[in-house]
């Protein structure tokens, strides 16, 4: 059995996921963002890679049917309805519209593992719901591969240590484990911050989230098993 880990999506090869078993994660925001919309109502999310792309996905649409979201630089675009921020995924700001997300990293990775089956959105909010389902992928094809959508083409701590947790929380009972270099790095990061509140707040997304006065995303963030959805992208849409 295999396990994978990419520490950004520059290394994925456009098609290589086609059917296999992956799980995204960007918990400073972009997936926890996606999971807490779900949660609270939200249709489905369309992630862009850009915003203007989301911009474009939208043009023709009915205007009470969908929200715009996003940011750059960690704040709302100027124009778009929404940012990205879980907490303003209100059940008032989401329930029954579809919510065209653009962020600098997130939806990028997202838009790169199209094509994989299935793909998971991953958080530490969702968490034991996503390992729950992870397990059941990773014991029907002997594989997973866990993409994290890092920070501006680098390594990103929050995401590595959530991909971590999550190797830990699959692989017993994997018979003949092989894991790549980047999941083995991640492993060791779970016995260095012992929750994950200590391994977010190092990170320096979290960093420029306390820049902006978004301390209060890392915390919501850092709050395993809020929410028991586990979304799934297809078909160009996340639900
Ligand atoms: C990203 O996509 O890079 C993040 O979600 C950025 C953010 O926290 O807004």
């Amino acid at each position: 059995m295999n396990i994978a880990v990419y520490f950004t999506p520059l290394g994925l090869n456009a098609g290589e996921l086609g059917g296999r078993g992956v799980v995204v994660i960007d918990v400073l925001r972009a997936t926890t963002t996606i999971v807490a919309a779900l949660a609270n109502g939200a249709k489905a999310v369309v992630p862009a890679a850009s915003s203007e792309e989301a911009v474009r996905l939208t043009a023709n649409l009915a205007k009470d049917g969908f929200v715009l979201a996003g940011e750059r630089k960690s704040l709302k675009i100027e124009g778009f309805g929404l940012g990205n921020s879980p907490r303003e995924m209100t059940p008032e700001a989401v329930g029954g519209k579809t919510i065209f997300l653009a962020t600098t990293n997130g939806t990028p990775a997202l838009v790169a593992a199209q094509g994989g089956d299935p793909v998971l959105v991953g958080a530490a909010v969702n968490f034991k719901a996503l390992v729950a389902r992870a397990r059941q992928v990773f014991a029907q094809r002997g594989e997973l591969i866990i993409v994290c959508a890092g920070r501006e083409k680098q390594f990103a701590l929050e995401d590595a240590y959530t991909a971590g947790r999550l190797i830990k929380a699959v692989r017993p009972g994997a018979r003949k484990l092989t894991l790549n270099d980047a999941a083995r790095a991640a492993l060791g990061l779970t016995r260095q911050f012992a929750t994950w509140a200590a391994a977010l707040e190092q990170s320096e997304a979290a960093h420029q989230l306390v820049d902006v006065d978004l301390a209060d995303d890392v915390t919501f963030s850092a709050k395993a098993d809020r929410f028991g959805v586990v979304p799934s992208y297809a078909d160009r849409r996340i639900t």
